[in-house]
C-alpha cells in the first residue's frame, strides 16, 4: 500500500485510491484526487456511494492527509450531508442550490446520483482526463463528471455529460457543467464585472455573505454585454498581483450563462456554473447525449498575476486559434469612413495602410446590400451580395489593389443578423428569431437569425464561404454581433421553444466548426459592437476579439487591464483612432500592449505624427513576440495611481517591454517613485532604451545598462507626468 501511495505521489495527475489502513476516522472511503502542479481537487465516495467534494487548494504533500481534513472542521451540522456534493442532484434530500435538476418523463421532480466507478486517461503530454460515472438508483438516467487538468498551467476543465433511458423526453430544468466546493477560507471576496456598451468590464469586488451571488446573462448572444462569465473569488482576503490565494474562473460558452456563488449554512462556498437555465428548461430525448460547456478554473496562491501568467499559457497553447502564432497589424476604415465610401476611396485608404506600414487593410461595415443598400446601420444586414453602386468591381479589385500595396485584405460581416429593410427579412421570415404574433423589438434596428434552424446555419456558413470562394486571398475576417435577442422564438423548434437559447449556440458552434473545417488558419475577429462576447469556446475559432468600441485610450489602459488577466495579448485588438484627447503618441502606445491596429485617417496625420507612427509599427513588430506570447506582469495599477504600468518578458528572458501611461491629470502627477520590474533574472545586466520618442522630442528616460537585481529591487522611473503622459522602454539582455 505504501508503495502503491508513493508512486501515486510521484504521478502527476489523476490518483484514486482505497486509504484502508490509514490511521483516519473516515475508513475505507474512496479518494478521486486530480492534481496539477500546485493544486489538487479531491473527491470521496462516500459508504452511500455520495460522491463530495472533500478538498480544493494547494496541494498537500502526502496524498494520505486528504482523508483526515474532514475531521479538523467543526462548522456544524450538514442536514443533507450533501452540501459539497461534487455535482448536486435535486428533488430529493438536497436543501442548497442543485448543479442539475430534472423533471423525468412520468412527471416526477426527484434525483439522486451514486458513484458507479471512474477512469482517468491521459489526453496528451501533461493533459488528463477523468471521468466518473454517476447513476440515479431510480430512474434509467446517468451523468458523466469530466475533469481535465492541465498539470504545467495548474487549470482545470470541468463539464458534464447526462443520458436517459427513460420512455419520454426528460426535462433539464437545471444543467451546470461544474459544481465545486471551497473551504477552510474565513472569507471569500468575489471580484465581477459589470458593464455596458463603451463601458466593458467593469470591475467590482465585494465580500461574499450567506445565500446566492448570481452572476448571469440573459442576452441570448452578446453574452458579456452585460457581464461577462469571468470572475475572481480571494480566499481569505483580498489577492493582489504577487499576493494571496485566489480563483479565476470563467465559462466556455458564447450564450446565456449562470454561475451561483452560495456561502451555504456552513460558511463554505459552493460555485455552480453553467449554461443559464433561464427560459431553458432542455427537453432531452431518450439516448440523447446532453454535453455541457467546460467550465475553466485555475487556484493561484501567489496572487492574480501569477493565475494570469499561467491563464495565458494554457490559452494559447490549448484554447484560442493559432495562439502561439502572430498576428496581423490592420487600418480598418470604420472610423474613418463609417459607411460613406466608394472604390475610388477605399484604393487610397489601401494605399495609405501602405504607407503607415500595417500588414493588412480591413473593410468595415457598408460594403453590402443592393435593393436596400448599406448606408446606414438600418438597412441590408442579410443580404451580402456586393454594393454596386459604392463597388462596382467587386470585392476582387480591392483585393487587387491590396495586393499591389503589399498589404492583405480583410473584411467585416455580421451574417447572424438581418435588418427588417433587407431582401432576406422578406424571403425568409421563418430564419428569423421572433414571437409570432407580437410587435418586433430592434436592437441597432436589427434582428437575430435562428442558429438553430439547420438552414439558418447553411445560409451563415455560406455568407462565409462564398467570400472566400469569390476571394481566394482574402486574409482576415472581422464577425460582428451588435444585437441582443428580443422575443426568443424559433419556428424550427416548434414546440420545443426552452432549447432555444442553448441550440442557437450549439448552432453557431456547428457553422464556425464547418468554416474552420475548410479555412483552419485564416485569422477572424471576435466582435461585438462593444460588449467584448469572448469566452474561451469561441476562441476556438478566432484568433482575437473586439474589447469594446471605446477606443478612447485613458479608457483602455484600464479596460485592457482587467481583459488582461483573463485573455492574452495577442486576442485583445486595440485600436488607434480618434478618440480621446491624447496625442497619437499615446493612442499608438496603448494600443500596443494588444493586438495593433488603427482606425484613422491617415492622410490627415501632421507629418510628425505620420513618422511616429510608422516608427511605433517598426517597434511594434520588433517585439511583438515579446507581447504576444510572453508573460505580462501588471506593475502599477491604473486604479488608484496617477500611472498604470505593464510589462511582458519573452520566455526566454532576454527582451521585455514596459509601457506606462499617465491616468491622471491633476497638479504635479506622475511617476515620482520608481517602477519595480519583474520577471527578470536579478544576476543579468539589462540595457534600459526608451522607444516610441516622438520626432524631435528627447527620451525621457536616458539609456543605460541596470543588474536586474537593480531593476526588481529599486526599480526605474519612466518620468511619466503631465508633458510625459505615457513612455516605452524596452528591455534587452545585455
Ligand atoms: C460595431 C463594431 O464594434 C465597429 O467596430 C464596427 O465594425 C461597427 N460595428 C460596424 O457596424
Amino acid at each position: 500500500m505504501k508503495k502503491h501511495i508513493t508512486n501515486l505521489r510521484q504521478s502527476f495527475g489523476i490518483a484514486f485510491f482505497v486509504l484502508a489502513s490509514y490511521c483516519s476516522p473516515v475508513s475505507a472511503q474512496q479518494i478521486i484526487s486530480v492534481k496539477t502542479k500546485s493544486n489538487a481537487l479531491v473527491l470521496q465516495v462516500t459508504p452511500g456511494k455520495e460522491l463530495n467534494t472533500i478538498y480544493l487548494g494547494e496541494k498537500l504533500a502526502n496524498d494520505f492527509d486528504y482523508v483526515k481534513i474532514q475531521g479538523q472542521f467543526k462548522q456544524g451540522t450538514d442536514y443533507s450531508g450533501i452540501y459539497n456534493a461534487a455535482y448536486t442532484p435535486s428533488g430529493s434530500k438536497n436543501l442548497l442550490e442543485p448543479a442539475i435538476a430534472v423533471t423525468h418523463a412520468d412527471g416526477n421532480t426527484s434525483l439522486d446520483l451514486l458513484y458507479v466507478d471512474h477512469k482517468t486517461t491521459t489526453v496528451s503530454t501533461g493533459v488528463s482526463q477523468t471521468e466518473i460515472t454517476l447513476k440515479d438508483n431510480v430512474y434509467p438516467i446517468e451523468v458523466h463528471l469530466f475533469i481535465q487538468s492541465y498539470y504545467d498551467t495548474d487549470i482545470i476543465e470541468q463539464w458534464t455529460t447526462i443520458k436517459h433511458a427513460e420512455k419520454g423526453n426528460i426535462t433539464l430544468n437545471k444543467y451546470a457543467s461544474a459544481n465545486l466546493y471551497l473551504k477552510g477560507y474565513n472569507n471569500f471576496y468575489l471580484n465581477q464585472y459589470h458593464g455596458d456598451w463603451a463601458k466593458e468590464m467593469q470591475p467590482e469586488e465585494s465580500k461574499l455573505t450567506h445565500g446566492i451571488k448570481v452572476l448571469d446573462t440573459k442576452l441570448g448572444s452578446r453574452a458579456n454585454l452585460f457581464q461577462p462569465s469571468v470572475f475572481m473569488v480571494s480566499l481569505d482576503k483580498p489577492a493582489t498581483e504577487d499576493d494571496g490565494k485566489v480563483l479565476f474562473a470563467g465559462l466556455e460558452w458564447s450564450g446565456n450563462f449562470r454561475t451561483d456563488l452560495e456561502l451555504d449554512p456552513l460558511n463554505n462556498l459552493r460555485v455552480i456554473s453553467g449554461i443559464n437555465n433561464a427560459a431553458a428548461a432542455y427537453s432531452l430525448a431518450k439516448n440523447t447525449v446532453f454535453t455541457t460547456p467546460k467550465f475553466w478554473y485555475t487556484l493561484s496562491s501567489k496572487g492574480k498575476g501569477h493565475a494570469s501568467r499561467n491563464l495565458h499559457d494554457w490559452s494559447r497553447n490549448y484554447k484560442i486559434l493559432d495562439g502561439k502564432g502572430s498576428r496581423l497589424t490592420l487600418l480598418n476604415n470604420w472610423e474613418a469612413t463609417y459607411f460613406n465610401f466608394d472604390e475610388d476611396k477605399l484604393k487610397v485608404l489601401i494605399a495609405d495602410s501602405k504607407k503607415l506600414g500595417v500588414d493588412m487593410f480591413l473593410l468595415d461595415d457598408g460594403w453590402f446590400g443592393n435593393n436596400f443598400p448599406r448606408n446606414n446601420d438600418d438597412a441590408a444586414l442579410g443580404d451580402w451580395d456586393v454594393n454596386k453602386k459604392k463597388l462596382p468591381n467587386g470585392i476582387g479589385t480591392l483585393v487587387k489593389t491590396a495586393k499591389d500595396n503589399q498589404v492583405k485584405f480583410g473584411i467585416w460581416i455580421e451574417p447572424e443578423m438581418v435588418n427588417p429593410a433587407s431582401d432576406l427579412y422578406k424571403k425568409h421570415p421563418e430564419w428569423i428569431v421572433k414571437q409570432p404574433g407580437r410587435t418586433e423589438h430592434y436592437f441597432r434596428n436589427q434582428l437575430v437569425l435562428d442558429l438553430s434552424n439547420p438552414k439558418v446555419q447553411d445560409f451563415v456558413y455560406g455568407v462565409v464561404d462564398n467570400l472566400f470562394t469569390e476571394n481566394p486571398e482574402l486574409a482576415y475576417i472581422k464577425w460582428d454581433c451588435n444585437a441582443v435577442i428580443y422575443n426568443a422564438y424559433s419556428s424550427n423548434l416548434k414546440d420545443k421553444q426552452n432549447n432555444f437559447y442553448t441550440d442557437y449556440v450549439t448552432g453557431l458552434y456547428k457553422v464556425l466548426e464547418r468554416i474552420r473545417v475548410k479555412y483552419p488558419t485564416v485569422p477572424m475577429m471576435l466582435c461585438s459592437g462593444g460588449g467584448g462576447r469572448v469566452d474561451y469556446a469561441a476562441m476556438k475559432y478566432f484568433t482575437e476579439f473586439w474589447p469594446s468600441d471605446n477606443t478612447d485610450p485613458l479608457e483602455r489602459v484600464y479596460m485592457q487591464w482587467e481583459y488582461s488577466y483573463f485573455y492574452p495579448a495577442l486576442t485583445i485588438a486595440a485600436h488607434v483612432t480618434d478618440w480621446g484627447k491624447q496625442p497619437i503618441k499615446y493612442r499608438t502606445d496603448v494600443a500596443m500592449m494588444g493586438r495593433l491596429g488603427f482606425d484613422i485617417v491617415v492622410k490627415d496625420l501632421n507629418e510628425k505624427d505620420l513618422t511616429f507612427a510608422q516608427q511605433a509599427i517598426k517597434n511594434y513588430n520588433a517585439l511583438s513576440n515579446t507581447i504576444w506570447q510572453g508573460d505580462q506582469y501588471r506593475l502599477q495599477n491604473p486604479w488608484g495611481n496617477d500611472a498604470a504600468s505593464v510589462m511582458f518578458v519573452n520566455k526566454s528572458g532576454n527582451e521585455a517591454v514596459v509601457f506606462s501611461y499617465s491616468v491622471n491629470s491633476r497638479y504635479e502627477v506622475g511617476t515620482h517613485l520608481p517602477i519595480k520590474l519583474k520577471g527578470l533574472q536579478a544576476g543579468q545586466n539589462y540595457k534600459v532604451e526608451e522607444i516610441n520618442v516622438y520626432p524631435d522630442k528627447k527620451p525621457v528616460v536616458e539609456t543605460a545598462t541596470y543588474s536586474g537585481d537593480f531593476l526588481m529591487q529599486v526599480g526605474i522611473n519612466p518620468n511619466v507626468n503631465s508633458t510625459n503622459t505615457s513612455v516605452v522602454l524596452k528591455i534587452t539582455k545585455a
